[in-house]
C-alpha cells in the first residue's frame, strides 16, 4: 500500500514575508545579492559565485549566445540549451566566451552591391546606423568600408545607388588591430573624434566594433560576472545519455559550469552522469544536478557529488508534467524542504551544497520568497523569454507584442533526453506547451527592476545579503480570501497595462 508523503504542498503565491526591523543602514544601495553557485567546504570560499542571484533556464527558445552575454553583464549566469548537437551547443559556449566587452559583432552587416533603399531597410528592421562593409556580407567577412547615416541622403539620393558609390573605403577607415585593448580603443575613438571602431585581424577580416557609447556602458556594469581571465561566465545543460561525447567538447570551449537538464532527477542516471564527470575530471568541471523537489532527493544527488542540486517539477509555467503524469510538488514546499536537508548536510559533513529554485516564478516578489525559504539562487524561464535578449521573435498579437516561449517538453521543441528513463525515449505524449509571453523590452532595464524590488523588499526584512534574510525573514502562509485582499480590488483599475507592468 502506498505511503502518505510528510511534506506538504504550497506554492510561492500562498506565503508572505512579515516585515522586521529594518535600521538607516537597510537601504537598497548597502544589499548584496553575491551568492554562491557551486559546493564549498565550511571556512571556505565557493569556486564560483554569482554577483546576482538569477541563472536562465536550460531551454532552446531562452538560452543562447546573447542571453549569455546579456546575463553575464548583470552579474547571473546563462545556461546554454542542450537540445541540440555538442558541436552547436559548444559553438555557442564559445561565442560567448569570445564575447570581448565592448567588441561588437555587428548585426547590419553589408556588401557592396547592396543599394541605399536595403541599407534603410536594414537600419529600420535593426535601429543601427552603423554598418560595416565586407566582401561576403558577413559580419566576419574582409572589411571593405563602413556606411553611417551620415554618407546617404534618402531625399534627394537615388534609391537603387549602390553602396560602394556612398560608403567611406577602407582605405579612409581608422582601424584597431586585433590586440588593441579596449581601453586603447576608446583613446583612439576620442583622438580621431570617432564614432565607432572597426577592429579587424591581421588579413583585414572584420573582428568587432568598438563603440564610444559601449564603453560608457562597459564602465557602469560594476556586476559584470567575469572568469579569471576577465571572460564573460557562462553555463551548459547536459543529458544523461551522450555527456561522454558533449561534456569534453563543452569544457574545450570554456563552460565555467555545467548542469544536468532533467524533469526528474533522483535516478541512476543522474549518478552515472556525476560518476563518469568525477573520474574524468575530478573536481576541476562543476556539475550541477535535479530537479528534485525533498530531501531524499537532496541528499542523493549531493553524496553523488553534485555541485549544486536544483528543485522543481512540476512548477514552470509552461509545464504541464502535473497535468499528464500527475507527479510534482508545490514550488515552495520544496524549496523549503530541499533547504532544511542541504542545511542538515552542511552541519554533518561540512560541505555547503548551494539549492537553485527552477520553475513557477510569476511575480518578483517570489523570487525574494524564494531566496528567503532557502534558495541561493533561482533559474527562470518565462522571466527571460519575455526580453529582447531571447532568441526568439517578437511578434505582434492583436496589437500587442509578444515574445514565443516553448517548453524543452514541448512538441515544438522535442527534447526528449530531458525525460530520459534508459530505453530509446521517444516520447509517447508532451510535458509542456508553446505559448507567447508579453514582450517586456531589454534584459539590462527588465533585470535591473527586478532587483532593486528584492534589495527594497530585505531592507524591509532587515537582511543585506541573502544569508541574513534566510536568517531573519519570517514567512506567513495566507488564506485564498486574504491573496484577494493583497491585489487592487473593489476599484476598477484604469490601467490595463498594469496587470503585466508589475510582474
Ligand atoms: P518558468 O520559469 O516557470 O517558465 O519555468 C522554467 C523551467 O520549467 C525550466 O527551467 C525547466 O525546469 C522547466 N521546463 C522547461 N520546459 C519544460 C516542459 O516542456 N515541461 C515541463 N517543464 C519544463
Amino acid at each position: 500500500m502506498a505511503t502518505f508523503f510528510e511534506g506538504e504542498s504550497h506554492t510561492f503565491s500562498e506565503y508572505l514575508l512579515v516585515p522586521g526591523y529594518s535600521s538607516a543602514e537597510n537601504i537598497p544601495a548597502n544589499v548584496s545579492l553575491k551568492t554562491p553557485l557551486v559546493k564549498f567546504r565550511r571556512g571556505e570560499e565557493p569556486a564560483l559565485s554569482l554577483n546576482i542571484p538569477m541563472v536562465s533556464a536550460i531551454m532552446q527558445s531562452v538560452s543562447g549566445v546573447d542571453m549569455g552575454v546579456a546575463l553575464a553583464i548583470e552579474g547571473g549566469l546563462a545556461f546554454i540549451y542542450g537540445n541540440q548537437t555538442p558541436e552547436s551547443e559548444a559553438a555557442m559556449v564559445k561565442a560567448v566566451k569570445d564575447h570581448k566587452a565592448g567588441f561588437v559583432e555587428s548585426d547590419s552587416t553589408l556588401t557592396p552591391d547592396m543599394t541605399m533603399e536595403q541599407v534603410m531597410e536594414l537600419k529600420a528592421r535593426t535601429g543601427h546606423s552603423t554598418m560595416p562593409v565586407t566582401d561576403d556580407g558577413s559580419s566576419r567577412g574582409k572589411l571593405l568600408g563602413i556606411v553611417t547615416s551620415r554618407d546617404y541622403r534618402p531625399s534627394r539620393d537615388d534609391h537603387q545607388k549602390k553602396v560602394r558609390e556612398f560608403m567611406t573605403p577602407r582605405e579612409k577607415l581608422i582601424v584597431g588591430d586585433k590586440d588593441i585593448t579596449l581601453k586603447k580603443a576608446n583613446d583612439v575613438i576620442w583622438d580621431n573624434k570617432l564614432n565607432a571602431l572597426p577592429v579587424v585581424d591581421e588579413n583585414d577580416h572584420l573582428m568587432g566594433i568598438v563603440f564610444r557609447k559601449d564603453y560608457d556602458q562597459h564602465k557602469s556594469n560594476p556586476n559584470e560576472l567575469l572568469d579569471a581571465n576577465k571572460r564573460y561566465m557562462v553555463g551548459a545543460g547536459i543529458n544523461t545519455r551522450d555527456y561522454a561525447e558533449r561534456v569534453p567538447l563543452l569544457v574545450e570551449a570554456g563552460a565555467d559550469v555545467l548542469c544536468i537538464d532533467s524533469s526528474e532527477g533522483f535516478s541512476e542516471w543522474q549518478k552515472r552522469t556525476i560518476e563518469w564527470v568525477r573520474a574524468n575530471y575530478g573536481d576541476s568541471v562543476k556539475i550541477g544536478a535535479g530537479n528534485v523537489v525533498d530531501g531524499d532527493g537532496f541528499r542523493f544527488l549531493a553524496d553523488c557529488g553534485a555541485d549544486f542540486v536544483k528543485v522543481g517539477i512540476g512548477g514552470g509555467s509552461i509545464c504541464i508534467t502535473r497535468e499528464t503524469k500527475g507527479i510534482g510538488r508545490g514550488q515552495a514546499s520544496a524549496v523549503i524542504d530541499v533547504c532544511r536537508a542541504r542545511d542538515k548536510y552542511y552541519e554533518e559533513t561540512g560541505v555547503y551544497v548551494p539549492v537553485c529554485s527552477d520553475g513557477g516564478i510569476v511575480y518578483d516578489y517570489h523570487m525574494t520568497l524564494a531566496l528567503a525559504m532557502g534558495a541561493d539562487f533561482m533559474m527562470l524561464g518565462r522571466y527571460f523569454a519575455r526580453f529582447d535578449e531571447s532568441p526568439t521573435e517578437r511578434v505582434n498579437v492583436n496589437g500587442q507584442y509578444m515574445k514565443e516561449y516553448w517548453g524543452e517538453g514541448s512538441a515544438r521543441a522535442r527534447n526528449w533526453q530531458r525525460y530520459d528513463q534508459g530505453g530509446a525515449s521517444k516520447l509517447g505524449f508532451v510535458e509542456g506547451v508553446d505559448s507567447y509571453v508579453p514582450y517586456a523590452g531589454s534584459l539590462k532595464e527588465g533585470v535591473g527592476q527586478t532587483i532593486y524590488k528584492i534589495k527594497s523588499t530585505m531592507c524591509n526584512c532587515g537582511a543585506k545579503t541573502i544569508k541574513e534574510l534566510q536568517e531573519k525573514a519570517r514567512l506567513t502562509l495566507v488564506s485564498s480570501t486574504s491573496i484577494v485582499e493583497g491585489g487592487a480590488h473593489d476599484v476598477v483599475v484604469k490601467d490595463s497595462q498594469h496587470s503585466v507592468s508589475y510582474r
